[in-house]
């Protein structure tokens, strides 16, 4: 959506508790942070991701060695799916989710908080980039089952 003040694009990502976060009990921990940062949540579901969808969204990952077991484990229970608008959403989502290897990530991030070693369980995950996060919005969510709303501090959240 646009914003009214600065007239520019808000961005939206997608950001999804994993199945070790959710079993973890971490998902209010995790949407907690995206509030604090005002970041404005637009879409949110719980599912238990379909292989379909899977081989869809990491389509870019389909020839690496550790495929079968991501699939493997992004099935080993459900998903909380969402979308958080905000303005350099994207990016500053990445920051906040920290580095791919929970090993590497540092104090502060979500991974670097909350997960072990094992580089493939790393609690969440968050679109990479404006392109990716559109083209998995769509993936994931349905137009109506995103909410447009103006949230009441949005003016303080812009870009002026
Ligand atoms: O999730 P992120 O964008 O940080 O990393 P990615 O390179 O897009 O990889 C997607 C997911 O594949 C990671 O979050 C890990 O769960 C998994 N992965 C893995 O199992 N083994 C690797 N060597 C790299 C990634
Ligand atoms: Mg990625």
């Amino acid at each position: 959506s646009v914003c009214l003040h600065c007239l520019t694009l808000w961005e939206r990502t997608l950001i999804a508790v994993k199945p070790d976060g959710v079993h973890r009990r971490l998902v209010g921990q995790i949407i907690q942070r995206f509030e604090q940062r005002g970041f404005k949540l637009v879409g949110l579901k719980m599912l238990k991701v379909p292989e379909d969808l899977l081989t869809q969204h990491y389509c870019q990952l389909r020839s690496k060695p550790f495929f079968p077991r991501l699939l493997e484990y992004m099935s080993s229970g459900p998903v909380v799916a969402m979308v958080w608008e905000g303005h350099k959403v994207v990016q500053a989502s990445r920051v906040m989710v920290g580095h791919t290897n929970p090993a590497e990530a540092q104090a502060g991030t979500v991974r670097g908080d909350f997960s072990v070693l094992i580089i493939y369980r790393n609690v969440v995950h968050a679109s990479d980039s404006l392109e990716g996060a559109q083209r998995e919005i769509q993936l994931w969510f349905t137009g109506k089952e995103l909410v447009n709303w103006d949230c009441c501090d949005q003016s303080f959240t812009c870009e002026l």
